[in-house]
């Protein structure tokens, strides 16, 4: 099978759903494909069961699109999914699913990106020309899972935060949840509300903030220089949460909101863990070392036997597996090589939607740019 069109959207997340809705308000014909077999599948099938928008719902909105007026401030995921759904619906977007790229190549002479799929579901290849290619295949697209010495050997269950759902199922276990990001924390906190022996491991410093405080700072960033704010984000959650360094949590040395734009590393908003951490319910230990059957030995020699290891350690790109020609825009990680806000464009027609580490909001930001600059050379 052959298909031609003018641009081709991979990935059906809120990226590709994003560009398409620009595109389709530009009257620019598209193509968008999804590999799973539904949209914002990371959502629907790979996000716990407790998962709200981290963020307030003001800085989590797609183009065109508000939440209705009385929508919650932060967003639970069964009602981002519903949005999700108004959104494609309202602008009659199609995306055609279990349909995964595995490859996207240049074709110089017929000037023209040639990409092939795979229907999952029959093994059908598919072909596809495009004159724009937007990669919108996600930064979450493949779970990160560190290497440890004697991981594979380890006797109990090892498992990425994208496939946990609840706590229910841990109670009276001993678990080890290994990273300190937004995930690591909360299902640190809903393992230990279900009755689990909980420790985490902090391998490095991170900010602790409150949603109040991050929403504030977000806003009066738009007005006030980032130094300031971040001093001010600082102070007031070093009032509400005192000096945690002895319980294994110390604070970066730069500032939560310029970390967040030079590194795309997240302040962690507190949803309770905390307080578990100060009154020991949850322990804190610090990197692994190795793993010998079910015992984890951490540096500084402690050790501790576990029932299950969580990973909640990330997500890698997964695009420069497939994308061939890519390297005027990606790097061999499958991310940006060019700092935002020219990360969204490279060579030839070809575009990334949702790759800069800037949440939903940066989403929005690139789907603009990206629809609104094919659109002026689609004319030309
Ligand atoms: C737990 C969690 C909570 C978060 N909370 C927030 C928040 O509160 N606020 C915020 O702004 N951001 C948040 N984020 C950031 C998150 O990255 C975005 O919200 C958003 O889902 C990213 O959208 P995306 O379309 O770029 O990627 P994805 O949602 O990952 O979508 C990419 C799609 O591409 C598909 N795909 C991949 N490879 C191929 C291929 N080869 N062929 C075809 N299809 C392919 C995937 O199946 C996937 O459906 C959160 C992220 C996580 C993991
Ligand atoms: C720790 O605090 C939590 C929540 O405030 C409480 O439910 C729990 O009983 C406390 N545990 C201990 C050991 O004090
Ligand atoms: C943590 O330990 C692993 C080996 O288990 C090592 O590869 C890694 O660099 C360490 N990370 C930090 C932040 O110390
Ligand atoms: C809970 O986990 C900690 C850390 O591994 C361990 O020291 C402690 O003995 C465990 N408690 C129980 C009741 O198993």
């Amino acid at each position: 099978m052959e298909d031609q069109t003018v641009v081709l959207i991979v990935g059906a997340g809120p990226a590709g759903l994003a560009t398409a809705a620009c595109l389709s308000r530009l009257s620019v014909p598209y193509i968008i494909v999804e590999r799973e077999d539904c949209s914002a599948s990371l959502w629907r099938n790979r996000a716990y069961d407790r998962l709200k928008l981290h963020l307030a719902k003001e800085f989590c909105e797609l183009p065109h699109m508000s939440y209705p007026k009385d929508a919650p401030t932060y967003i639970p995921k069964d009602q981002f999914v519903k949005y999700i759904d108004n959104y494609i619906e309202c602008f009659n977007i199609r995306p055609r699913y279990h349909t995964a790229i595995e490859s996207c190549s240049y074709d110089e002479c017929r000037k023209c990106w040639f990409s092939v799929a795979r229907d999952s579901k029959t093994s059908v290849v598919i072909r596809y020309t495009a004159r724009f290619l937007v990669v919108a295949s996600g930064e979450n697209s493949a779970e990160n899972i560190p290497v440890i010495p004697g991981l594979r050997g380890f006797a109990g269950d090892v498992i990425h935060s994208s496939r946990y759902k609840s706590g229910a199922t841990y109670s009276g276990k001993n678990v080890l949840v290994v990273g300190c990001g937004n995930s690591g924390m909360e299902i640190a906190y809903d393992l230990a509300s279900h009755g689990a022996n909980t420790s985490i491991v902090v391998r490095s410093p991170v900010h602790v903030v409150t949603k109040e405080i991050i929403r504030l700072g977000m806003t009066l960033v738009q007005k006030i220089p980032v130094s300031v704010v971040d001093d001010l984000i600082v102070r007031m959650s070093n009032f509400i949460f005192g000096d945690m360094s002895r319980h294994g949590i110390v604070r970066p040395k730069v500032g939560p909101l310029l970390l967040k734009a030079e590194t795309g590393r997240s302040a962690v908003i507190d949803v309770g863990t905390v307080d578990l951490i100060k009154n020991g319910t949850i322990q804190v230990l610090g990197n692994i070392s190795k793993i010998k059957g079910n015992i984890v030995e951490f540096e500084g020699g402690k050790k501790g036997a576990f029932d299950a290891i969580l990973f909640a350690t990330g997500y890698k790109s997964t695009a420069n597996t497939w994308l061939k020609n890519g390297e005027s825009m990606l790097n061999n990680d499958g991310l940006p090589k060019k700092q935002f806000p020219n990360h969204w464009k490279g060579a030839n027609g070809l575009y990334c939607a949702g790759l800069a580490k800037r949440g939903l909001a940066g989403i929005a930001i690139d789907a603009k740019n990206i629809a609104n600059d094919i659109l002026s050379s689609y004319h030309a």
